[in-house]
């Protein structure tokens, strides 16, 4: 199995898309988010057959993983892409321990200057995988010196100062990048074309969510029927890492109040009480949406306007909260703004203004 050499502490275990999470980890302290890591990584599938959905990539990366092995070649760099908690970081792990090679872990902003970017690329050996998460933060000057080393397996760098300074080239051995990002609109083209292939993970639906659930359980010991996964995948906005997250305190209601066995009425009430809507919504999701939906008339709003509204980060809103509204229909992105959906109205239980807001109704879906 692959050893993880290099750990980032940044991205250690759930991974930093975790760390910048709104509401779902603002409000718990260091020691619990310490323990949720350790409990998410846990659960981590280790292999394509333990990795639930995500059908269509697994069934390439098979693929490009069992060639790579019989041909005796390096895997391609990939790029993996996609709200936080889908399951980046896990492929990685996957990945490597695949292929039966090394991963070595860093993060973006973690290489903050050439010689951390050298000094992870002189410890890997041939075939091994080096995993960047949030590529997308690398700094140019980085990117730009990832660039050979990624072509043509080669890391240019100068030895002395000034006039006397003499150029070097160090041959590197070969290696797969994986790169994740939550942001895909943030990558460089240059960089983005080095990846010989780049995949959008997609929430998952309620089906494999279930089995998520239901094989969590099963690694925790706690026994759940089918409704109570269900109930829990259903509420998990199509996200793993929330799924493990509401079964673990979902098991401490039925621990405390019942008999310690999930069903689907445990669920459903432990759920309501942690504020967790029948579809999945959760505290930051409902404010944002009536944030559009009631202060501003369903939009066009700016994001900028939201974030202010809110008091939070733009990018906490691009990130984690605005994909999964538009998966789910809520809100529309239009070129003036983001717009509240009918359905979005409906959710919240508010009346859809009769006209269409100041701003002109593009984009609007009712
Ligand atoms: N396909 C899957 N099947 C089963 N469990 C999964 C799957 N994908 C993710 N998980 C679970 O969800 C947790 C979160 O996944 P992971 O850390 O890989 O997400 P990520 O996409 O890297 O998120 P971030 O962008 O926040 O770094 C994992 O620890 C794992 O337990
Ligand atoms: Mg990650």
């Amino acid at each position: 199995m692959a050893r993880k050499k290099h750990i980032d502490p940044a991205v250690a275990g759930a991974g930093a898309g975790a760390a910048a999470a709104p509401a779902h980890d603002s409000e718990v302290s260091a020691s619990e988010r310490s323990s949720e890591r350790a409990w998410q990584a846990a659960l981590r599938p280790r292999t394509f057959d333990e990795y639930v959905g995500q059908r269509d990539l697994i069934e390439n990366l098979r693929v490009s993983v069992r060639a790579a092995k019989q041909g005796g070649w390096t895997l391609d760099h990939f790029l993996f892409a996609g709200p936080p908690g889908l399951g980046k970081t896990t492929l990685a792990h996957v990945i490597a321990n695949e292929l039966g090679v090394d991963l070595h872990v860093s993060s973006g902003p973690a290489i903050d200057h050439k010689g951390m970017l050298a000094s992870l690329l002189t410890t890997l050996n041939e075939g091994d995988v080096l995993f960047i998460d949030e590529i997308h933060r690398l700094s140019p000057i980085i990117e730009e010196n990832l660039y050979p080393a990624m072509e043509d397996f080669k890391f240019d760098f100068f030895i002395g100062d000034g006039p006397h300074a003499k150029a070097m080239t160090m041959q590197l051995p070969r290696f797969t990048l994986l790169g994740a990002t939550t942001r895909m609109g943030l990558l460089s083209a240059p960089l983005l074309d080095r990846f010989g292939f780049h995949w959008q993970l997609r929430y998952y639906e309620l089906a494999d969510m279930t089995s998520i659930v239901r094989r969590s359980a099963r690694l925790i010991g706690v026994t759940i029927d089918a409704g109570g996964a269900e109930e829990i995948g259903r509420r998990a906005r199509g996200t793993p890492r929330i799924a493990n997250r509401l079964l673990r305190r979902v098991r401490d209601f039925a621990e405390v109040e019942g008999t310690g066995a999930i069903d689907a009425a445990i669920a459903s009430s432990s759920l309501d009480r942690l504020a967790v809507d029948h579809v999945g919504l959760d505290a930051l999701d409902r404010a944002y949406l009536s944030v559009v939906c009631e202060r501003f008339d369903g939009g066009p709003v700016g994001i900028e306007a939201v974030a202010a509204s809110l008091s939070e980060e733009r990018g906490t809103l691009e990130e984690v909260v605005e994909p999964f509204l538009l998966q789910v229909g809520f809100i529309a992105r239009t070129p003036r703004g983001r717009v509240a959906t009918a359905a979005g109205f409906q959710h919240l239980g508010v009346a859809a203004p009769a006209k269409a807001p100041s701003g002109g109704s593009q984009g609007r879906l009712f």
